[in-house]
């Protein structure tokens, strides 16, 4: 069977994009792949992280995958540190790994700013773990959002350099799942921006613990423009904020962006506002009450991610191993 990999870092809040880009397609995916749902964790220390709010974070990342539908039994959750094969893997691939693939990744650009010399090396090798969380358990799949479409080309290519360089078929190279119709969901105050838990400015992301009114509220306070709602596809042109509602609304809707668009046709922002709002609410409403019911109860979680991390670590060891003896890592 083919398998999955995929991962959230658990800090600050988890948003609609985490949500349509990620965890709605996991959940649609789950019956078809033998799947691996990771909170990592390790990722997260790339930047700066209260430790509690971490502890407190991977919890909530983990009731959000299990409210949105992730059935635990099926897929392994699992976070991160508590499978060491994943650092001792990342070391193996970084040996591999030419400093110019890495000089190339525009997320660490973003992230480091103009103070390049200031970041930390971790936030430099970021993709390198990424690449070991998903070759470590030679994933064929991986669904994302589309800002992760760069780290995935790394983690091909440095698959194919293990293979090259030790003239073996060992690690398949990852393929990319972006699909449905919010890959890249935006700012709902700015469309040219990501939507992103980085962004402080207000009524900017919806969060997945929003409570209905806030939700609503987000919505109806989401940027526009002055025209009517264009009468097909190719009418989004240069409509930044109308593309992003409309995919928000299809992907909620599971159906295609054009779709959504004739269904809207000619219609004005505060009709098509009201519909977004009932149907977001609806959805997330739910979602964000079952992550709270889910968080009272951390003992029921902890339970979840011990066990996840078993199952994981089942599959990670012997691999692991493999690559140790191909690699001519004496275990005496
Ligand atoms: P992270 O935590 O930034 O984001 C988690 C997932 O959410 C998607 N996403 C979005 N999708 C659509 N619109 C948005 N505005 C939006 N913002 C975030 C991301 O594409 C991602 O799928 N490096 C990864 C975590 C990771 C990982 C992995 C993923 C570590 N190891 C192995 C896959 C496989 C990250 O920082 O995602």
């Amino acid at each position: 069977m083919n398998r999955i990999f995929s991962g959230i870092q658990p800090t600050g809040n988890l948003h609609l994009g985490n949500y349509l880009g990620a965890i709605r397609n996991w959940v649609a995916l789950q019956r078809e792949y033998d799947c691996i749902f990771c909170i990592v964790d390790l990722h997260a220390l790339t930047l700066p992280q209260d430790p509690k709010e971490l502890r407190a974070q991977t919890r909530e990342v983990t009731a959000a995958y299990i409210a949105a539908g992730i059935d635990p039994e099926a897929c392994i959750i699992f976070n991160q540190s508590a499978v060491a094969a994943h650092t001792e893997l990342a070391w193996l691939l970084g040996c591999l790994t030419p400093l110019g693939w890495l000089n190339r990744m525009t997320q660490f650009k973003e992230k480091a700013g103009k103070q390049r010399d200031n970041a930390g090396l971790g936030l430099y090798a970021y993709p390198v773990l990424m690449a070991a969380d998903i070759l470590l358990y030679k994933a064929t799949h991986v669904p994302v959002g589309e800002d992760q479409k760069q780290h995935l080309e790394l983690a091909r290519d440095i698959a194919g350099a293990f293979n090259r360089r030790y003239g073996i078929d060992f690690f398949p190279l990852p393929e990319p799942q972006i699909f449905g119709a919010a890959t890249r969901v935006m700012s709902l105050r700015d469309g040219a921006k990501k939507m992103s838990k980085s962004d402080t400015s207000d009524y900017s992301r919806i969060n997945m613990t929003d409570d209905a009114d806030t939700v609503a509220l987000k919505i109806r306070k989401a940027k526009t423009d002055p025209h009517p709602l264009p009468e097909s596809e190719a009418g989004l042109e240069g409509r930044a904020e109308a593309a992003n509602l409309l995919g928000i609304y299809a992907a909620l809707s599971d159906a295609s962006l054009a779709e959504a668009v004739r269904r809207f046709a000619g219609r004005n922002f505060s009709e098509f506002k009201e519909e977004l709002a009932a149907l977001a609410v609806g959805i997330l409403g739910r979602i964000g009450g079952e992550m709270r019911r889910l968080v009272a109860d951390p003992g029921y979680i902890d339970g979840i991610l011990r066990r996840g991390a078993e199952r994981a670590r089942a599959i990670a060891l012997p691999n692991l191993r493999e690559v140790q003896d191909i690699t001519g890592l004496l275990r005496a």
